[in-house]
């Protein structure tokens, strides 16, 4: 299949470059921008993508490609590369400027013969006026690529490949897209020789653990366990209030019971996970920021005495990409547009120590602020909407009495891949059906509050 290699010097865009070219049913691949020059051709790519990146080109440490590359044949597109301040004032003599704006007098240059384009824009983003056809252009028409990357093609070659591996799969499901999309696409293949399970750790939202079960058992018809671990949890979680302390104990219980499962129902050749190409291909200049803030837990650590081999079906996808999938293969629409939500769930989201009482509050406040925001119709539009409880309380009347109760904080934001998040301006109207819904409904609350802090500095979780 043809293809568009894209060198990363380290832009936070170098994967909406490929997505965005994905979306011309082009296969972009993101590499490190020292790449060798013998590395890139075994990729046979038919253009190659300068990312473009934050350092400035007088700095002694500024990221630079192997210098064969300028030499190949292959069109290259080179990105908006410097920092703010950084302007190309003279151009090499075999190029010409092709295009300029009020600041820049070469916002864009080009030799045409060689196929060699440089631009002082990001075309990716999706405010730049008719970047999409920049890139259209030079992927299309001027690299005259195959547009032979479709979902429908992926679903088939994928099905064709896992079903050819030989041995038992086991998946562990969340009831997330990613792992119930993964589940079902190696179901299709091998149909029963996949053991999906699902450990229900009590932290999940309102009604989820039955909803799951439902669709993998009737829906899916897939040879599916769901282990009720809801008490294990709370146990091991009673006296923790410390965040990171609680997603290490929910990390490993889940592994202590996935592991033990395993042991006792195997023997399974292949450990299935959902992950995806933005965790798999990290940036070549810097690590993202998410793996570091906190310890983020998925499916992982698993014995090596179990010997499983790793299965990642979806390891060459996006998000959106896996939605695609998802739709292909005939998966309900709650589950393919349904929120992210982490892994520990809701002991995140509840500030302190995780009790009943404050699970309950949290799942009742949470799916209220769902259900809201579906009739207003802003669920689709948003990344992620909750409710979280902490310890904090606060005077409140009801009928004559005077009350202490529960403050509840509601957060909602937009994001586009959760690295930044700016809090939602939802209107009053939506705001005060949520805030008079939980107190009216959840008998301990007593205040609502609308969290209106932006990632950075905040993050999206509490915890
Ligand atoms: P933060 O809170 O770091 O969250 O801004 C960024 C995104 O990651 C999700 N999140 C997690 N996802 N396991 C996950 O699979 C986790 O431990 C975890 N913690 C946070 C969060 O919901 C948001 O979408």
């Amino acid at each position: 299949m043809d293809k568009i290699v894209v060198l990363d010097f380290g832009s936070q865009y170098s994967h909406l470059i490929c997505r965005r070219i994905r979306d011309f049913a082009v296969y972009a691949e993101l590499v490190p921008y020292d790449i060798s020059m013998d590395d890139l051709l075994k990729l046979e790519p038919k253009g190659i993508i300068f990312s473009g990146g934050p350092s400035s080109v007088y700095n002694d440490d500024a990221p630079i490609p192997d210098n064969k590359i300028f030499h190949s044949s292959l069109p290259i597109l080179g990105i908006c590369y410097g920092s703010h301040g950084d302007e190309a004032e003279q151009i090499p003599n075999d190029f010409e400027i092709i295009g300029h704006t009020e600041n820049s007098k070469a916002a864009a240059i080009a030799n045409k013969q060689r196929t060699v384009f440089g631009i002082q824009f990001h075309p990716e983003v999706v405010h730049t006026e008719r970047g999409t056809d920049v890139l259209k252009n030079f992927v299309l028409n001027t690299c005259q690529v195959e547009q032979g990357w479709t979902m429908e093609q992926f679903v088939e070659t994928t099905i064709e490949k896992i079903s050819k591996m030989e041995g038992n799969v086991l998946c562990g499901v969340s009831g997330g897209v990613d792992s119930t999309v993964a589940s079902l696409l190696i179901h299709r293949a091998i149909g029963d020789r996949l053991k999906a399970v699902f450990v229900d750790n009590g932290l999940l939202r309102l009604n989820e653990s039955y909803e799951i079960e439902e669709i993998f058992t009737k829906n899916f018809e897939m040879n599916f366990e769901k282990i009720n671990a809801q008490e294990d949890f709370l146990i091991k979680l009673r006296n923790e209030s410390d965040p990171e302390k609680k997603r290490k104990i929910i990390g490993e219980e889940f592994i202590r019971i996935f592991s033990k499962f395993a042991e006792e129902n195997g023997p399974f050749k292949y450990l299935a996970q959902g992950t995806l190409y933005p965790d798999v291909i990290e940036s070549g200049v810097s690590k993202g920021p998410a793996a570091v803030i906190k310890s983020h837990h998925n499916v992982g650590g698993i014995p090596d005495s179990l010997k499983l081999e790793i299965l990642e079906p979806l390891r060459d996808l996006y998000k959106d990409e896996v939605r695609k999938v998802g739709k292909i293969l005939g998966i309900p629409e709650k589950i393919l547009n349904r929120h992210p939500f982490p892994g520990p769930g809701l002991a995140v989201r509840i500030i302190g120590k995780v009790t009943e009482k404050k699970l309950e509050i949290a799942k009742i406040a949470s799916s209220i602020v769902e259900d809201e925001l579906q009739k207003a119709g802003f669920y689709d539009n948003v990344w992620q909407a909750y409710a979280l409880v902490g310890d904090d309380k606060a005077v409140g009347v009801v009928g004559d009495e005077r009350k202490y109760g529960q403050i509840v904080m509601v957060r909602v934001v937009d994001s586009i891949d959760a690295m930044t998040a700016d809090w939602t301006r939802l209107p009053n109207g939506v705001l005060e059906k949520i805030s008079n819904r939980i107190t009216n409904e959840i008998e301990d609350v007593t205040w609502v509050s609308y969290v209106i802090s932006s990632k950075p500095p905040a993050t999206i979780e509490p915890q």
